[in-house]
């Protein structure tokens, strides 16, 4: 931006400048303006100059700060900035955050370079002493005081370090013709330290799950039938009123039958709506499209099931018809007179496979029928669970060998408002009981798929459960008005919490999930309720996450803590993971992880969302982490180029990325890629690591990463002495290897990750390991993605490379790929 300034001095800009300084420090003194744009959405500006007769000068290209109040992006906002310099040194910034109903928020900085944590009040007015200036036609707001000029150069030195980094880190590999011009095929050798051994994380590899993208309901959850509680509400997504008790639903063909929307005498109060049929001359069918349709297999059985309530006795008959008008399943389910609810069912076997297709029930008598809770659903589950798993999808995810499942989010965890956390009892016990939810990525969540069946899946794929639960505290980003809202605080960001009143019963929540999850139904109410779902053994809960990417404030640190103790004390034996907000650095993270030393958090939950740069330059980033004492959960992480896809390129950076992560397993104990599934045309986030529709899965790339480290995966580390011939420090990052050891099978695992556009000849001196070889030459099978950047098919292809005589083991690397052998 171009500095043409001209600063319009409000007569109160005298009282924002420092005090007058002397003669001498003048000399040495600058004018620091501080300032954000009349849109608000600038975040805090800084620019300079000597006194009032020089320019401006811009000294940030960015925002030093931003404003962190109310929902996501552009709903972040700050008007009118004031910057005060401390008599202490530290400097303080206040601004308003939302003009409407006015939001003071403050933040403090000992340097103008560190931030800390963000407060938020209600505030009289948003009238600010400010300055205003105009740069480059702009209208900006802000302050200016009078600073050292040393500072001046200190900043600059500080963004101008921040601004390389930034573009290391952008590097992408359409560059790498430029980039490595000339280069030609280096020799990689690696020298295995095996004295050195140490032992690693056994659940490094695990997966996040999060209803997103329709990743639960209409996705791993099997059920066909959407909205089958007719719970739908405007308020789901945005009160969008075509989103509602009736969406998926339709009455089609002659007749002459009334439906309406009821809320009379429901199912359970938890489910109050369902449909009532007024059939005065048959021959009309109420009509359920699925989710994008309904897809049935050759030969397979389904299970229809649904609530009726009818005065007189009746039958319905019951079809699934594809998008010919064909008849490929049927039933008749014959119903009771009765004054209350009564639960029909009946089995379909699928004459042919189908998909768009839709639910017909017809009334095959006239008179008038109250419906609820329709159901069908495949019997072909995963591991033949009744209310169970779409099986492909549930198949995909368990190949992955995950150690650990993480669940039920993300930001559905905590929620959008404290009304809007995902209450976990609200998601277990009878599926006609269970409270439906809004989902905050805009739709609906039946919970069908709630904590019961998590736990379910968790058992059945041999992971460790890891549930999230919020903290007391909402998403971050929250915007929707929850029952103690009364001003913009308690309505937006974190919303003040949960009050202090409520927080003793929110915790009670908290220790009885572990009731239920390990609890003595004997004694336990709450493992009672496991038992009467069917499971009387314990699920044997070890970890449970409290918080998700929060701030770290005064707001979030007592509550945090209240529930923190309250688990410690009664379940010593519990692994508590808290949180260190949403990047890999800045206040949250500190602030995160000074809260995790002072109170001996076991874990913590570390999420990052990076351009594939990042992960190729910081691969030393956990080295330096002490060792000892809280260990890291990264629990989302992703390589995000900018266009969003999912190829060779973000699947290689993170399989180099996780070769450090290995390296550093001794204080890395867990990592979930995020998010994992996405249905096509319903997809709020990407990039993901699965996508599917009601017929296919696709795995990206990046799955098959995830799905080799999950498969070849060590509980000791065998350090190495790497090198790599030439190319110097840009091609020797663009290089990794790990060696695990699998103390089960006793094998030793080598990866060997090639980001360059060129061959490398590798050399893996593996001859200090005892037992590896057998004086003659081996052939080592392994597995090998390898294809272009942009590629977003590649998939794992059979390699194969040699042990020598003298234990080493040679493969020459294509350009960009990964590798894995497995030595037995
Ligand atoms: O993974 C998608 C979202 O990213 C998660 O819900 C949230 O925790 C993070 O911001």
């Amino acid at each position: 931006m171009k500095p043409i300034l001209s600063a319009l001095l409000l007569p109160a800009v005298a009282a924002l400048m420092a005090p007058p300084c002397s003669a001498a420090e003048e000399a040495d003194s600058v004018d620091l303006a501080a300032f954000a744009n009349a849109e608000g959405k600038s975040g805090l500006q800084l620019a300079w100059r000597a006194d009032e007769n020089s320019p401006w000068q811009k000294l940030n290209s960015g925002n030093i700060v931003s404003s962190d109040f109310g929902p996501w992006g552009s709903h972040k906002k700050m008007f009118d900035p004031l910057l005060q310099h401390n008599a202490d040194g530290s400097w303080t910034a206040t601004w308003i955050a939302d003009p409407k109903d006015p939001v003071l928020a403050t933040v403090s900085s000992p340097d103008l370079m560190k931030w800390g944590a963000q407060s938020y009040r209600m505030t009289d007015s948003r009238r600010r002493p400010t300055v205003e200036f105009d740069f480059d036609g702009e209208r900006f707001t802000g302050s200016v005081v009078r600073v050292p000029a040393s500072l001046i150069s200190t900043l600059r030195a500080h963004y101008a370090a921040r601004g390389a980094e930034y573009r290391r880190n952008s590097e992408l590999m359409k560059d790498d013709p430029t980039r490595f011009a000339g280069l030609e095929s280096p020799v990689y050798t690696v020298r295995a330290i095996p004295a050195a051994e140490k032992p690693i994380s056994d659940k490094l590899i695990g997966i996040f799950f999060e209803d997103i993208n329709y990743s639960a309901d209409g996705g791993l959850y099997a059920e066909l039938v959407q909205n089958r509680d007719f719970e739908y509400a405007p308020s789901d997504r945005g009160n969008d009123r075509n989103w509602n008790p009736m969406t998926a639903w339709s009455v089609d063909g002659s007749g002459d039958t009334k439906t309406e929307i009821r809320t009379s005498e429901p199912v359970h109060a938890n489910n109050p709506h369902y449909m009532s049929l007024d059939v005065r001359r048959k021959g009309a069918s109420v009509v359920n499209s699925g989710y994008d349709g309904i897809s049935l297999a050759a030969g397979e059985d389904y299970d229809f099931s649904m609530f009726v309530r009818s005065p007189k006795k009746g039958k319905f008959a019951v079809a699934v018809v594809d998008t010919l008008g064909n008849a490929v399943a049927s039933a008749t389910v014959k119903f009771k007179g009765a004054k209350d609810w009564q639960k029909v069912s009946a089995s379909l076997r699928a004459k042919a496979s189908c998909s768009g297709a839709r639910l017909v029930i017809t009334p095959e008598n006239t008179g008038s029928f109250d419906i609820d809770m329709v159901s069908l659903f495949p019997r072909d589950t995963f591991k033949g669970r009744k209310n169970g798993l779409r099986r492909d999808l549930a198949q995909t995810l368990a190949d992955l060998h995950p150690r650990f499942v993480r669940f039920p989010g993300g930001c559905v965890a905590h929620g959008d408002g404290i009304d809007n956390i995902y209450d976990w009892k609200g998601s277990i016990g009878p599926l006609e009981s269970r409270k439906p939810l809004r989902n905050l990525w805009g739709y609906h969540q039946s919970r069908g798929l709630g904590y019961h069946e998590y736990f379910l899946f968790c058992e059945d794929i041999g992971a460790e459960p890891l549930p999230v639960l919020a903290a007391g505290v909402p998403c971050q980003n929250s915007g929707t008005a929850a029952h103690h809202s009364c001003n913009a605080v308690t309505t937006r960001g974190q919303q003040d919490g949960i009050p202090m009143s409520e927080m003793p019963a929110y915790i009670q929540d908290v220790l009885d999930l572990i009731e239920y999850a390990n609890g003595d139904p004997a004694t336990s109410v709450w493992a009672a309720k496991r038992a009467e779902a069917g499971h009387p053994e314990p699920f044997n809960l070890k970890y449970i996450g409290i918080g998700n990417e929060d701030m770290i404030t005064e707001v979030f640190v007592p509550r945090f803590k209240m529930i923190f103790d309250a688990v410690r004390e009664k379940y010593p034996d519990i692994s508590v993971v808290g949180t260190v907000g949403p990047f890999y650095e800045g206040t949250d993270y500190d602030l995160g992880w000074k809260l995790a030393r002072e109170e001996n958090i076991p874990m913590v939950d570390e999420h990052y969302y990076v351009a594939p740069g990042w992960l190729i330059n910081n691969q030393n980033y956990y080295d330096s982490y002490p060792r000892g004492g809280t260990k890291v959960y990264l629990g989302e992480y992703a390589s995000h180029r900018p266009d969003r896809k999912s190829t060779m390129e973000t699947a290689l950076t993170e399989a180099l990325y996780l070769t450090a992560v290995e390296r550093n397993g001794d204080v890395v104990a867990m990592t979930s890629y995020a998010p994992l599934l996405a249905k096509d045309r319903h997809t709020q986030w990407r990039p993901d690591l699965i996508y599917f529709d009601n017929d296919r899965v696709n795995r990206t790339t990046d799955y098959y990463v995830q799905k080799m480290y999950g498969n070849n995966s060590g509980q000791h580390y065998i350090p190495a002495e790497t090198a790599l011939s030439t190319g110097g420090d840009k091609a020797r990052v663009r290089v990794g290897s790990s060696i695990v050891r699998d103390e089960a099978t006793g094998d030793y695992i080598v990866k060997l990750a090639n980001l360059l556009p060129v061959e490398v000849k590798t050399d893996a001196d593996l001859s200090a390991i005892s037992g590896l070889n057998s004086g003659s030459s081996r052939t080592i099978p392994g597995e090998i993605l390898s294809g272009e950047p942009d590629s977003e098919t590649t998939v794992p292809a059979a390699a194969t490379a040699t042990l020598t005589p003298s234990g080493h083991l040679t493969i020459t690397l294509p350009p960009y790929s990964f590798a894995v052998f497995r030595l037995k």
